[in-house]
């Protein structure tokens, strides 16, 4: 009997161990995209890696970028990884007009600052601690993604702030959901979504989106991740519109990708 119970503990505890060391695999064998993946060529041949030698293949001048390294103790939250920065840096290089929904700390703001020309506007929404006040949760929307939405609006400085970056930047201190998109009708050629992660919100920034993107403009979301409870809302949303829409998943990343083509 004590044979048996020891037997079926050590059994449990190499299934815990695989779980833990085969958690992203595990994920996604569960849960499939349900938008179709693209290599990051086919978005923009701009991407397309220069031939160095038969083993080599490196960088094109046009996709060099200005960048910066956040270090681990600086513990900012709600940050995109460093590839996915890059790809929105060199889409910043030919963006002349950008909009961003979520600052958070302004990490991707500085950098759409410091990659795009010398003329080009950047516009960011976000919420600070004062906008929280009037904030409301729907009932479609993700607990886990209304706490972080919480948590990131901590900022009222930016990593840009005091930059000569800084001039380039307007930011609107303003719930999106409120945000009167009339203004700024097809005059967007990057629209980066990375506000709020709950169903109402990524859904009144993604209609506002399709408004305000020009013809041949980009509009790109952030943490599209099946699997990840915190990013549960924006999926479904995604997932549900690209039937529509001609949506797609850069591959290697979280970020799905539309480009306007009306
Ligand atoms: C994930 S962070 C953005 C990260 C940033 N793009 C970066 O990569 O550095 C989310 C941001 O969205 C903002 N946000 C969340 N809900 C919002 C809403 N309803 N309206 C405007 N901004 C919102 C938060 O205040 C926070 O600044």
């Amino acid at each position: 009997m004590t044979k048996d119970i020891i037997i079926l503990v050590l059994f449990l505890v190499v299934l815990i161990l695989t779980y833990l060391f085969n958690k992203k695999k595990i994920k996604n064998f569960f849960y499939k995209s349900k938008i179709k993946k693209i290599n990051i060529t086919e978005l923009d041949q701009i991407f397309e890696e220069k031939f160095i030698s038969e083993n080599l293949k490196g960088p094109k001048e046009e996709t060099i970028i200005k960048s910066f390294i956040i270090s681990p103790h600086n513990k900012i939250v709600g940050m995109t990884s460093d590839y996915e920065a890059w790809i929105i840096s060199v889409l910043s290089k030919k963006s002349d007009n950008i909009f961003e929904f979520g600052t958070c700390s302004g990490k991707t703001t500085y950098l759409m600052a410091l990659n795009s020309n010398k003329d080009a506007k950047i516009t960011s929404l976000t919420l600070g601690p004062e906008q929280l006040k009037n904030l409301n949760k729907e009932n479609t929307d993700n607990k886990i993604s209304f706490r972080n939405l919480i948590n990131e609006s901590i900022y009222e400085k930016f990593l840009f702030s005091g930059t000569d970056a800084e001039n380039k930047i307007n930011i609107i201190f303003e719930d999106s959901v409120n945000f009167d998109e009339s203004k700024y009708i097809n005059k967007f050629d990057l629209i980066f979504i990375d506000g709020g992660h709950t169903y109402s919100v990524v859904k009144n920034d993604t209609e506002k989106s399709f408004k305000m993107i020009n013809k041949n403009g980009i509009i790109l979301w952030h943490d599209y991740v099946p699997g990840k409870q915190s990013s549960k809302n924006v999926v479904n949303y995604l997932n549900e519109i690209s039937k529509e829409k001609n949506i797609l998943n850069i591959r290697n990343t979280s970020l799905c990708v539309f480009r306007n083509s009306d």
